[in-house]
């Protein structure tokens, strides 16, 4: 990418950099190394972890979550899905050890190829195919091609419009009958603290120099990645509340029983499991 891309890049989502900071980091790196200077990037994890001990804690979570959205065990063999913000390949590992096709999608080409070798070591490659969102917001996929889109810990990382988008671009991909399952981050009180911070943090980013410095700083990356706060009323609105019910069915919230959601259109189930971290939500939907 061309110098002035980039700045205009910068400039247009400054919530990219820590992202492509992290992602030239891993470029010199094997999987492993990244794993353990930048694993918190990916999984709030420093100190004594490894790529086999980061890729055993997504594994654990996708048999779980597989669970907690009704797929049976062994009943996604013949299944594809994408993956909507793989990272280095975290969970990927696990979903192709289960699913007959993985495309994996991320903003940063350095992270696919740590996916790639993350895969190949702990995964099944076979299985995997690579998706690049350069644009941070549509799939390369044509309409229909999966049985079942999933992302967590991303769509709060992009700015609130890149991720309706993208929640768009998973009801597109996704075959009649596919199942969605997308993951979001809503308010909290520490956010009245979190959010002017991180727009602070990100206002400071479009300084190249100071960028690279502060990517590196674990606790103000992390302030400014907090992108935005979705919560469902603002994803069914965006979706289209008439969808419910017609376009989606078995339409369900799930949340964290620590937490109250609201939800106002009618037909959404909403269900609490313990497993949610409080801030979080899915959707979880069939397309019709
Ligand atoms: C916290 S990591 C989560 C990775 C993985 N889901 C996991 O649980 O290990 C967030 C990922 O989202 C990716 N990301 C951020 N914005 C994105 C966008 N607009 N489109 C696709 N991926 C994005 C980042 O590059 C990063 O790999």
């Amino acid at each position: 990418m061309s110098l002035l891309r980039h700045a205009v890049e910068r400039l247009r989502r400054p919530q990219g950099v820590p992202w492509r900071s992290a992602g030239l980091r891993t470029e010199s790196l094997t999987a492993d190394e990244a794993v353990r200077s930048t694993g918190w990037v990916f999984d709030n994890k420093t100190g004594d972890v490894s790529l086999e001990s980061f890729e055993a804690s997504g594994d654990d979570e996708v048999r779980r979550y597989l669970k907690i959205f009704g797929f049976p065990k062994g009943s996604t063999a013949g299944l594809s899905m994408v993956e909507i913000g793989s990272g280095i390949g975290r969970m990927t590992a696990g979903f192709t050890k289960r699913f007959r096709t993985v495309y994996a999608a991320d903003v940063d080409a350095a992270f696919l190829e740590r996916c790639r070798e993350t895969v190949f070591h702990h995964g099944e490659p076979t299985a995997l195919r690579t998706l690049h969102v350069a644009d941070g917001r549509s799939l390369d996929l044509p309409t229909g091609t999966v049985d079942f889109a999933f992302s967590y810990i991303t769509l709060q990382h992009c700015s609130g419009d890149d991720a309706k988008s993208l929640v768009e671009e998973a009801l597109r991909v996704t075959k009649p009958s596919g199942l969605i399952a997308l993951n979001f981050r809503t308010w909290t009180i520490a956010d009245a603290a979190l959010v002017p911070l991180g727009g602070l943090v990100r206002l400071l980013w479009r300084a190249p120099k100071v960028a690279k410095y502060m990517a590196r700083v674990r606790a103000l990356t992390r302030l400014g990645w907090q992108a935005n706060r979705l919560s469902p009323d603002d994803i069914i609105a965006s979706i289209g509340i008439d969808l419910i019910g017609t376009r989606l069915t078995d339409v369900t919230v799930i949340h964290s029983p620590r937490r109250r959601v609201k939800v106002s259109a009618e037909g959404v189930r909403k269900l609490g499991v313990r497993r949610v971290h409080p801030s979080h939500w899915w959707l979880l939907a069939r397309l019709a």
